[in-house]
């Protein structure tokens, strides 16, 4: 089968085009550059420009693939959760495209597209599920973190999610107090490898509270009250990484210790990762140091895979037609609030 999709729920536009679990091409536009100046992602700008970069990115994912429209055997779109302007974009054109070619049309739910993102793996991409074994997810971004038992394949329970901020938003937020630009998570991993991760002893929220849900807006607080109370703190270099590597230490050990302990009453010998925030160093090697230690198999997306593209959606979107799930109606309307059971 060979499929088209497209993921527009933020601000990267992207196109992919999957067959038989292969990745032929993943395009991805991102506006990060346009939002950095306003300091977050503006709804507005973020349609207008997936309707400016929609077309010619769609034509480089064709392109690339070798692939022509007209040999297209179905067409996927995020359907939400996501900022409604700019799910309506790719979500009404993709509905369009397969309504021309009278080929199925799949509605995804983007948090579920990340979930089953780690089992895309190699050069080129393959999703291979051969290998898959239930396991604990966590999905981190900028708009989500959330602790999700995958059972088995297409079966899934949401176990907990952040009650606030976010991990990524954590990350943005507490480095735009440091005076850090949009998005800062990159920055802060960056800043955090030359830096002392205990240095500054932050809070850890939630960590020893049962459940599985999250909380990350008291970080930042205590983040904002030592910045008001070491004026000037962040002019010198050194105390920057150092601060940057003890805010990271705290928001990392809370995700990676949450995990590892669901993972371990759940009775799963496996745990995935994906997600912007995937894409942290100290995410990735305290993650991996923690599932040796238990003896579990770890699964990473692949870092191009962490941050929003279309592959991790045309993957998903071609298993459900393979499983036999029912393509969605080309009446269907995007669901921005669409959460993730
Ligand atoms: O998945 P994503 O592209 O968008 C959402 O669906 O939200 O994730 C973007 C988030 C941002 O908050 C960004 O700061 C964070 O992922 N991020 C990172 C890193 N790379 C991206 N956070 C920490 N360390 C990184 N290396
Ligand atoms: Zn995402």
């Amino acid at each position: 089968m060979t499929l088209l999709a497209l993921e527009t729920s933020c601000d990267e536009t992207s196109a992919a085009v999957v067959r038989d679990g292969r990745i032929l091409s993943s395009a991805v536009s991102s506006q990060i550059k346009l939002h950095a100046e306003y300091g977050g992602v503006v709804p507005e700008l973020a349609a207008r420009e997936h309707l400016r970069n929609l077309m010619p990115v769609v034509q480089t994912a064709l392109t690339d693939a070798g692939v022509e429209i007209g040999q297209l055997d179905a067409v996927a779109a995020t359907q939400g959760p996501g900022l409604p302007m700019a799910l309506l974009v790719g979500f009404k054109a993709a509905q369009a495209v397969a309504f021309a070619l009278r080929k199925p049309f799949v509605g995804i739910n983007h948090h579920k597209a990340h979930l089953y993102s780690p089992w895309i793996r190699g050069e080129p991409l393959i999703a291979d599920f051969s290998g898959f074994q239930p396991n604990l997810s966590l999905i981190v971004s900028g708009g989500h973190t959330m602790l999700v038992l995958v059972e088995s394949e297409l079966e899934h329970r949401v176990l907990g999610s952040t009650v606030d901020d976010a991990a990524g938003e954590c990350f943005d937020k507490t480095g735009k107090l440091m005076g850090l630009a949009y998005p800062a998570g990159p920055e802060i991993d960056r800043l955090a490898e030359q830096g002392n991760p205990k240095a500054f002893d932050f809070p850890r929220p939630l960590l020893k509270a049962p459940g599985d849900d999250f909380s990350f807006s008291g970080l930042k607080t205590s983040v904002r009250y030592f910045l008001r109370d070491h004026p000037a703190f962040t002019d010198d270099l050194q105390r920057l990484r150092d601060l940057c590597a003890s805010v990271q230490a705290a928001i990392v050990e809370v995700l990676v210790v949450k995990t590892i302990r669901a993972a371990k009453r759940e009775g799963v010998r496996c745990v995935t990762a994906s997600g912007g925030v995937t894409c942290n160093r100290a995410l990735r090697r305290e993650l991996a140091r923690a599932c040796e230690r238990e003896g579990f198999e770890l699964r990473l997306a692949e870092k191009a895979l962490c941050t929003d593209n279309a592959a991790m959606i045309g993957v998903l979107a071609e298993r459900k037609l393979l499983a036999g799930i029912e393509p969605t109606s080309f009446d269907q309307e995007i669901t921005p609030g669409w959460v993730l059971a």
